[in-house]
């Protein structure tokens, strides 16, 4: 089972001719609204793909709360330890210019009420994969992360969005995956501009954990563990909205992993699904299916 311990938002999309700058006011298309969230659209995306997957974290008592309830249960995902408070749901406001480029601010709303103390030893038992982000609270991360070791699954961090972290933080990650702009927020360094240039930061970030993967968006993606290295063009497609790319690629990742794939074959797929994702718009709704990525795939070969 993959357990994914993260975030859950309705997320409010316009589309723009460019992105605002401070002081500006746009006018942009009329509003839609989809569900989000970076650990509701990896653990989607893992179960879209056949992964039998587990969702824990928090959602509000308002409209959006329901709706993204009963649209993870209508994906076939586990929402026992998934609660509902009094609170606001999480949203993310979301511009989506020309280029299919996105600018995304998150409310936490009730993902922020997600406390370590609350996670159960029992909700992680059957876990082979625990998948995290970083729009919960820290402290539940760190926890989300000991309670996958102490069950002898494979713990995967996705540190987005990306903010300080200490070495500590790393002591219970075995798989740390971070595009090339989190990637040098993590070290305090410049962003990789290219394949070698994130090698060279997976490297330093080898020092804390056992193995890293940065996506490079168009170019690609590295990767880099104590016995292996590499890294994979990107899959070229007609990019229309990024958004939950790199979610489809985490929810990809995690089910490859699961079933004991090498990192480089785990990437090949990661990588399709979030090339698949970002030629859709939205989303939850671009995330792809098992057949339309393995028919994906088999087309490029
Ligand atoms: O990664 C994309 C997601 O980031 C969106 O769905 C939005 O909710 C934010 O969490």
């Amino acid at each position: 089972m993959i357990i994914v311990v993260g975030s859950i938002n309705m997320d409010i999309v316009v589309q723009v001719d460019h992105q605002p700058a401070p002081g500006e006011t746009i006018l942009g298309s009329d509003y839609e609204t989809h569900p989000g969230g970076k650990g509701a659209n990896q653990a989607v995306a893992a179960a879209r793909l056949g992964a039998n997957v587990r969702m824990i974290g928090r959602v509000g008592s308002d409209a959006f709360g329901q709706q993204l309830l009963s649209g993870l249960n209508h994906e076939g995902i586990d929402t026992h330890w998934l609660k509902t408070l009094e609170t606001p749901s999480g949203v993310a406001f979301i511009n989506v210019d020309k280029q299919g480029q996105n600018s995304i601010i998150v409310a936490p709303g009730a993902n922020a009420r997600l406390k370590p103390e609350e996670l159960r030893p029992e909700a992680f038992a059957k876990a082979k994969v625990v998948l995290m982000q970083l729009e919960i609270p820290l402290n539940t991360v760190r926890r989300a992360a000991k309670l996958g070791q102490e069950a002898g699954a494979t713990v995967i961090l996705n540190a987005a969005p990306a903010k300080q972290l200490e070495p500590s933080d790393y002591q219970d990650i075995d798989v740390l995956v971070v595009n090339e702009i989190e990637a040098g927020m993590l070290l305090g360094k410049a962003r990789a501009c290219n394949p070698a240039e994130a090698l060279a930061l997976a490297d330093n970030l080898l020092k804390l954990i056992p193995a890293v993967i940065i996506t490079l968006g168009e170019q690609g993606a590295v990767w880099k563990s104590d016995n292996d290295a590499g890294q994979l063009p990107a899959f070229a497609v007609a990019a229309l909205d990024t958004t939950a790319a790199g979610d489809a690629f985490l929810g990809a990742l995690a089910l490859a992993l699961s079933q004991g794939d090498s990192l480089a074959n785990a990437v090949r797929s990661a990588s399709a699904a979030g090339a698949l994702a970002a030629s859709k718009a939205g989303a939850q709704p671009s995330l792809p299916t098992r057949d339309e990525l393995e028919n994906f795939l088999r087309g490029s070969l």
